[in-house]
């Protein structure tokens, strides 16, 4: 029988759900979204996640929930891209509640990147491997010989004076309106950066602009090898459904 898990991905602009066949790694229907409500408290959001479970088939066991900070054991610890009462709530339990099921909380680029390395780019890739999300802020995953080090905050990398994802996030190029060639050259810096300090074999470049890889990636530049996600904008809502499912099963 397929397993069927509900997964969620909180965004600085959007909160995304769908239900995953985690069997098959990927999604059963449409990829639902809805504003994440400003300001995004954990009782408004909560309340957007539990909105758009009711629209979605109901799965089994527990809902996995990707969310834009450092979680420790479902508590969010960080929030530099969310609203900051969130800083110590058990988002797990949170969710539970509302939802009536258990919830695995999980930082939503390691939930990105777990749906890369079990399904997509990065299947079957040992060495080091950093997954990269470019939305409102840089997410980042690291995965060594197949294993995650959960809670990576490389987008808060200090480059030129500043948070690396206040200078290259994908964000940063719509405000800025920079072209590719110009926002490039800024990512190509933080990769060289990242590069040095961390030497992976390859880097996994995601969130929603990764859809426009092909536009780009002739301009990109480093060492490693460097991929598209394969789940571009779904990699969150896939790879909590993921994290979900192996927590159900531990
Ligand atoms: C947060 C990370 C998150 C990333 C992408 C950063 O600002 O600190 O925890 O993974 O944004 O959402």
């Amino acid at each position: 029988m397929t397993c069927k898990i509900q997964g969620f991905d909180v965004g600085g602009s959007s909160v995304k759900a769908g239900l995953v066949d985690v069997d098959g790694g990927q999604l059963i229907g449409e990829l639902l979204s809805a504003p994440t409500p400003r300001p995004a408290t954990p009782a408004g959001v909560v309340e957007v996640i539990a909105g758009l479970s009711r629209r979605l088939p109901q799965g089994s066991g527990r809902v996995g929930v990707a969310f834009p900070s450092v979680v420790k054991k479902g508590i969010v610890r960080t929030a530099a891209n969310i609203d900051a009462s969130w800083i110590g709530a058990d988002g797990a339990e949170l969710v539970a509640d509302a939802l009536g099921q258990p919830a695995e909380f999980l930082n939503d680029a390691d939930a990105a990147g777990i749906a890369e390395m079990r399904w997509g780019a990065g299947r079957g890739e040992l060495g080091t491997v950093v997954m990269l999300t470019f939305g409102t802020g840089i997410g980042t995953a690291l995965f060594i010989e197949g294993q995650l080090l959960p809670n990576t905050e490389l987008g808060h990398m200090e480059l030129r004076g500043m948070d690396a994802e206040k200078w290259a996030s994908a964000h940063v190029k719509t405000a800025l309106n920079l072209d590719w060639t110009d926002w490039i050259a800024r990512v190509n810096e933080y990769l060289d950066r990242m590069h040095a300090l961390l030497w992976p074999d390859m880097f996994i470049l995601g969130g929603a602009v990764s859809e426009r890889f092909a536009d780009f990636a002739p301009l990109l530049r480093s060492e490693a090898r460097i991929c598209s996600a394969r789940f571009a904008g779904q990699a969150g809502v896939i790879g909590a459904a993921l994290a979900a499912a192996e927590a159900d099963s531990r």
